[in-house]
């Protein structure tokens, strides 16, 4: 059965921006009511502004906190008597440097938004989302959650770690009718390299190619509602992934000519 986002019950954190405020948006169009979360109020405040058939309920505050998420659950539960039928763990940083010269904060910092949040707020939901219709899980997570690169130790850390912990939740929760979806975008022109942590303005990325945020957040309702394990989105990631697979000291060589 596919995930039909009428009438649904949605949570997407880091709807402020980029690829989960696009997403807030193609869900309201299709009629689901979404809790929306990030920091900043004035970005939530104006995504209501803009979005259809649906609902935006705005939750201001950072994923990290519990009494924020304990907030979103509670919105969540409040909108169809107690069934929740999608989650999307969107929001996320990242920092560019040599992990010797960063600050143990850096890495706790990363690792607390990019992992630790969205597991715990996972956690609390997943009752819900048993109760809901064909239910998502759907994580955003990286290409580097998949093959590390250099001068980003602590945000690959953080996208590996959600890759194996999405791998374990899918096989737990697969009896219970709910899906695990792992997205795996490439570079994409949002507001991610102006929000950086701890990194010096002089901090180049790599990439082949990038994506515009409306793509990533298209690409991503597809696989939901296709309730697809894992999708690698575009083509220089899946040539980045696989290739790793196929010839890893292809790869690193590779990579080693293309560090800035
Ligand atoms: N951009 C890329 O090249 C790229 C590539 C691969 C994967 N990704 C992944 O895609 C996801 C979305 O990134 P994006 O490109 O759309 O970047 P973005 O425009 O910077 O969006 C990040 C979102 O996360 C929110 N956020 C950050 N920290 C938060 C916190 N502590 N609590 C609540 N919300 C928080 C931000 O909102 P506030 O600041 O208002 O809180 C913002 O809405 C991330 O997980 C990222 O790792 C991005």
């Amino acid at each position: 059965m596919r995930w039909k986002p009428k009438d649904a019950v949605a949570v997407v954190t880091g709807a402020s921006s980029g690829i989960g405020r696009c997403l807030c948006e193609l869900l309201c169009q299709q009629g689901a009511n979404v809790v929306a979360v990030a920091r900043r109020a004035e970005r939530i405040a104006s995504l209501q502004e803009s979005v259809g058939q649906g609902t935006i309920i705005p939750i201001v505050g950072d994923i990290t906190e519990e009494v924020v998420r304990k907030r979103i659950v509670e919105a969540a539960a409040d909108t169809r008597g107690g069934e929740v039928d999608l989650l999307v763990n969107n929001a996320g940083i990242g920092a560019i440097g040599p992990f010797a010269d960063a600050t143990p904060e850096r890495l706790r910092r990363v690792m607390e938004v990019n992992f630790f949040a969205p597991a715990e707020l996972t956690r609390e939901l997943i009752p819900h989302l048993r109760r809901g219709r064909e239910s998502v899980i759907c994580n955003i997570s990286s290409v580097l959650g998949h093959r590390a690169v250099a001068d980003k130790s602590e945000y690959c850390a953080s996208k590996f770690a959600l890759h194996g912990w999405s791998d374990s939740l899918r096989a737990e929760l697969a009896l219970d009718g709910i899906q695990v979806t792992l997205i795996s975008p490439s570079t994409t022109r949002s507001d991610f390299f102006d929000s950086l942590i701890e990194t010096d303005s002089e901090q180049q990325s790599a990439s082949v190619g990038s994506w515009p945020p409306e793509r990533v957040a298209k690409k991503t309702l597809s696989a939901i509602r296709a309730r697809r394990s894992e999708v690698i989105l575009s083509f220089a990631g899946k040539a980045l992934v696989y290739g790793d697979r196929i010839a890893p000291p292809l790869m690193n060589a590779i990579l080693a000519r293309r560090r800035p």
